[in-house]
C-alpha cells in the first residue's frame, strides 16, 4: 500500500524530506505540497510529480493526502498539527511541537481527547545507528547504571541573526530529546552558563548547558554554533561499570608520516542524512497501523518545557527547575 504524503513547508528540511520520500522511501508518494514561497513549492512539486496547493489547509483536506509532513517554521506547528488532528490524518511534525509549553499542552490534550496517537515529532537522532548503539549498551546492562552524559554539539557557522536563545530552542533541543530518550527519564532542572565568546560569533557562543534528571544523572552539553571546522556531534555516557562513546561516523582515515587523520562531517545533512531516511521509512511503515517508533507529542511537550526553562536559565543565570504535567496514559510505553 502506498501512503500519499502532503508536505507543508518546502525550505531546507522540507525539500530534503520531499526528495527523500520521493527517492529513498518505499511505500510513499508525495502528492501535494504548500509553501508561502509558491515558486519554490511549485518547482519542487514539479520535480517529484506532486501538486502545488494554495494553502496548508488545502493540502490537509485533499483526498489524495493520507498523511502530512510539517516542515514550516516552528511557530506555525501547533495550529497546523491541530488541523491534521481535526482531519484525522497522521502527521510527522518537525521539531518543535510548539514554541511555548502552553501551546504544546493544547496540542497534547487534543490528541489525548482523540484517544490515539497521530503525531510523531521529527527527532531523527533516535534512528541514528550510533545513538541506537549507545542506547543498546545502556539498556543491555553493559555499562551499569548511568551516572553522567557528556555531550558536544558544534555547528560550523550560523547566520548573524541566530542568537543565543535560538541555540537553545533550535540546536540544544536535540540533546534534550536524546538525553530523555537515552536515559528513559525526564529532565528536572537546567542551568545555562555563558563565558568567553568566540570572535566568530554575533551572540554568546559557546554555551555550557547542564541538565539534571529524575534519578540524578547530570548531563553537560557544550553548544557551540560557530566552531568553524565542521559539524561535530558526540557524546560519552558514563556508567557505574563502564563508558560508551559516540564519535562521528568515520568513512576513511589517512595514516601517514606518523599521523592518522579522519574527516569531520561538513553539515547536519552529512552527519544525519541516513537517520532521516530511516526516520521517514519507519514513519511510513507505521502510519497505516498507528505504530509509532519515534518521538511522540509527549516528547515534543517535554522538550519544549525544558527548552523554555533553558531560556529563563540563560536570562537569569539561575538553575531552573522543570515540572511537567502528569503523563497521559496514551503515551505509556509509546516510544522506546
Ligand atoms: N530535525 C531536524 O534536524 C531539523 C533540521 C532543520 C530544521 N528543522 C525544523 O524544521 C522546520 C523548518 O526549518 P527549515 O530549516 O527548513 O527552515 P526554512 O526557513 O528553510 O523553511 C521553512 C519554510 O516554511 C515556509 N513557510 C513560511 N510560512 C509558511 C506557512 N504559513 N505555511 C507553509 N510554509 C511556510 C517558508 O517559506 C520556508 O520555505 C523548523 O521547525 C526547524 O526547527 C528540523
Amino acid at each position: 500500500m502506498t501512503t500519499r504524503v502532503g508536505v507543508i513547508g518546502t525550505g531546507n528540511i522540507g525539500t530534503f524530506h520531499v526528495n527523500t520520500l520521493a527517492t529513498r522511501v518505499s511505500g510513499a508518494e508525495v502528492t501535494a505540497v504548500f509553501d508561502v514561497d509558491t515558486q519554490r513549492a511549485k518547482s519542487l512539486a514539479d520535480d517529484v510529480g506532486a501538486r502545488s496547493c494554495d494553502s496548508a489547509e488545502a493540502v490537509i483536506a485533499r483526498d489524495d493526502v493520507d498523511a502530512l509532513l510539517l516542515a514550516s517554521p516552528g511557530a506555525l506547528h501547533p495550529q497546523q498539527v491541530l488541523a491534521c488532528l481535526e482531519a484525522d490524518k497522521p502527521v510527522l511534525c518537525e521539531k518543535p511541537l510548539g514554541v511555548t509549553t502552553e501551546e504544546c499542552l493544547f496540542v497534547l490534550e487534543a490528541e489525548v481527547a482523540l484517544g490515539r496517537q497521530l503525531i510523531q515529532l521529527g527527532f531523527m537522532r533516535r534512528y541514528d545507528p550510533g545513538y541506537l548503539q549507545v542506547k543498546a549498551a545502556l539498556d543491555g546492562g553493559h555499562i551499569g547504571d548511568p551516572l553522567m552524559l557528556h555531550c558536544v554539539h558544534r555547528n560550523p557557522t550560523v547566520p548573524p541573526s541566530f542568537n543565543a536563545d535560538m541555540a537553545i530552542t533550535d540546536s540544544v533541543v536535540h540533546e534534550i530529546d536524546t538525553s530523555r530518550w537515552l536515559l528513559g527519564e525526564e529532565i528536572t532542572a537546567i542551568t545555562v552558563l555563558g563565558g568567553r565568546t568566540s570572535r566568530h560569533a554575533s551572540a554568546q557562543d559557546p554555551q555550557l548547558v547542564l541538565f539534571e534528571t529524575e534519578s540524578g544523572v547530570i548531563v553537560d552539553l557544550e553548544s557551540f554554533v560557530n566552531c568553524q571546522y565542521g559539524y561535530d556531534v558526540r557524546c560519552e555516557l558514563v556508567g557505574s561499570d563502564g563508558v560508551v562513546n559516540l564519535d562521528n561516523p568515520t568513512v576513511s582515515a589517512v595514516t601517514a608520516q606518523g599521523n592518522r587523520s579522519t574527516t569531520v562531517p561538513a553539515d547536519w545533512q552529512t552527519r544525519f542524512g541516513p537517520a532521516y531516511v530511516v526516520e521517514l521509512q519507519a514513519w511510513i511503515d507505521g502510519v497505516g497501523g498507528g505504530r509509532y517508533t519515534g518521538a511522540s507529542a509527549w516528547d515534543g511537550y517535554a522538550t519544549t518545557a525544558v527548552a523554555t526553562a533553558g531560556l529563563r536559565a540563560r536570562a537569569t543565570g539561575d538553575r531552573v527547575e522543570i515540572t511537567l504535567v502528569d503523563k497521559p496514559s496514551l503515551y505509556d510505553g509509546a516510544c522506546a
